[in-house]
C-alpha cells in the first residue's frame, strides 16, 4: 500500500508501532520494521543516551529497514538529557522520530538538519495544527480510546480523525483503538494515511514483556480500562486491577486536594515490575479499550500480514461490492 506516510518513512505498510514505556525495546521495534511497518524504540525507557545508543545498535543488528525512536517530553522539573538522546538518534542514522507530550519545537531544527522526519502525537486538532505550523512532517492523531494519555478533551477517533482531515495539510495516522484491517480501512476512509498501534503490539510474540501482560490484554474486554489521574489533568487510560481501583478510591477521597504524592505508590516506577516481572497488580499501566478486540498473540509479521491482506479484501470485496449492488 502506498500513502504519504509510507513514502515519508520509506516503509512498505502504513502501520506504526507507537513508543511504549518498557515495551518499545529493540526486539519489538525491529520486528515491526522487519515486517514492513515502522517500529519505534522508546527513548526514555533507556536510562541514558548511551543506553539508547546501544539499544538502537541492537535493533539495527536485527533489521536494516527504517526504524524510529520515540521522544516523550514530560512536564517534569528534572528534565532528561534530551539533547543527548537526540545525538544518539542522529549518530546512528535514525530518520524517524515520534515526539509526544509537550511541544517539540526547540528540538526540531537539529532533527531536521539531520534529515530526521518527525511525527508528533497529539490528542486535539489544535495541537495537530500547532505541530504542522512548527514544521512537523506528520502527526499521529490519538483518540480518547487510546492506551496511555488521551488528553483532557475526550474526543474519540470517529470525530477526531475527520476533523483532523478537514484541517491538516500534512499527512496523519490514526492512533488509539486500532487493531486490525477494519481499523486500517476505516482510518483511511476518515482521511488518515496509516495507523499507529500500541496495545495491539504488546500482545505479540516478539514484544519483550512478561507473558502475564500479554495474557491480561487477551483476557480483557473493552470495559476493563479506567481513566486515572484525571484530577491532576494528566489523564491516563490503564487496565483495571487492584492497584488501579485503590488509586481511584484515593482520588475520590482526596477530591480537588489530590496531589501526585498521594498516588505515587500506584504509579511511580511500577513499569519494570509489571512488564518485566509480570506482577500485574503492582500498579497502573497504560492499556487501550482496543484490548476488547485482541484475542490472540501472533508474531508481528503474522499480525501485519493479516491486517494488510484483510484490508485488501475489505476494500476490493466488501466495499466495492456495495457499489455494484
Ligand atoms: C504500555 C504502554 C506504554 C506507553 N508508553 C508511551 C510512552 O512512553 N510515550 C508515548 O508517547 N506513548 C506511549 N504510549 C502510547 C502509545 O504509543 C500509543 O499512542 C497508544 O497505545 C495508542 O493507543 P492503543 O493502545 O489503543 O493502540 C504507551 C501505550 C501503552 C499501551
Amino acid at each position: 500500500m502506498k500513502t504519504r506516510i509510507t513514502e515519508l518513512f520509506g516503509i512498505e505498510h502504513p502501520i506504526i508501532q507507537g513508543g511504549m514505556h518498557y515495551v518499545g525495546f529493540a526486539e519489538l521495534a525491529a520486528a515491526v520494521s522487519e515486517a514492513g511497518g515502522l517500529g519505534i524504540i522508546t527513548g526514555l525507557t533507556q536510562k541514558t543516551p548511551e543506553d539508547l545508543d546501544k539499544e538502537i545498535k541492537k535493533a539495527k543488528e536485527l533489521t536494516d529497514k527504517p526504524i524510529g525512536v520515540n521522544l516523550t517530553f514530560l512536564p517534569i522539573v528534572n528534565e532528561p538529557d534530551y539533547p543527548g538522546y537526540i545525538d544518539a538518534i542522529i549518530s546512528n542514522g535514525i530518520k524517524a522520530v515520534e515526539t509526544a507530550g509537550n511541544n517539540p519545537q526547540q528540538y526540531l531544527p537539529k532533527l531536521k538538519e539531520n534529515g530526521v522526519k518527525v511525527i508528533h502525537k497529539c490528542t486535539a486538532v489544535r495541537h495537530a495544527l500547532k505541530a504542522q505550523s512548527i514544521g512537523c512532517d506528520a502527526v499521529s492523531v490519538d483518540g480518547f480510546e487510546c492506551g496511555g494519555h488521551p488528553g483532557e478533551d475526550d474526543v474519540p477517533n470517529m470525530i477526531l480523525l475527520p476533523r483532523a482531515a478537514d484541517e491538516l495539510d500534512i499527512p496523519f495516522v490514526s492512533s488509539g483503538g486500532q487493531a486490525d484491517a477494519r481499523s486500517l480501512v476505516a482510518s483511511l476512509a476518515m482521511g488518515a494515511e496509516g495507523m499507529n498501534m500500541g496495545t495491539r503490539f504488546i500482545a505479540t510474540k516478539e514484544a519483550p514483556v512478561h507473558q502475564n501482560v500479554k495474557d491480561a490484554i487477551v483476557a480483557a474486554s473493552e470495559l476493563d480500562t479506567r481513566l486515572v489521574m484525571r484530577p491532576l489533568r494528566n489523564t491516563e487510560r490503564v487496565l483495571t486491577n487492584v492497584a488501579v481501583e485503590r488509586l481511584l478510591e484515593i482520588e475520590k477521597e482526596k477530591g480537588a486536594d489530590l496531589k501526585f504524592t498521594d498516588i505515587m505508590e500506584q504509579v511511580a516506577g511500577v513499569y519494570p515490575q509489571i512488564m518485566m516481572e509480570g506482577t500485574m497488580d503492582a500498579g497502573a499501566w497504560s492499556c487501550g479499550m482496543v484490548a476488547g478486540l485482541i484475542n490472540d498473540i501472533p508474531t508481528v509479521k503474522e499480525l501485519i500480514d493479516r491486517i494488510m491482506s484483510e484490508a485488501e479484501e475489505i476494500i476490493r470485496g466488501r466495499l466495492e461490492g456495495f457499489l455494484k449492488a
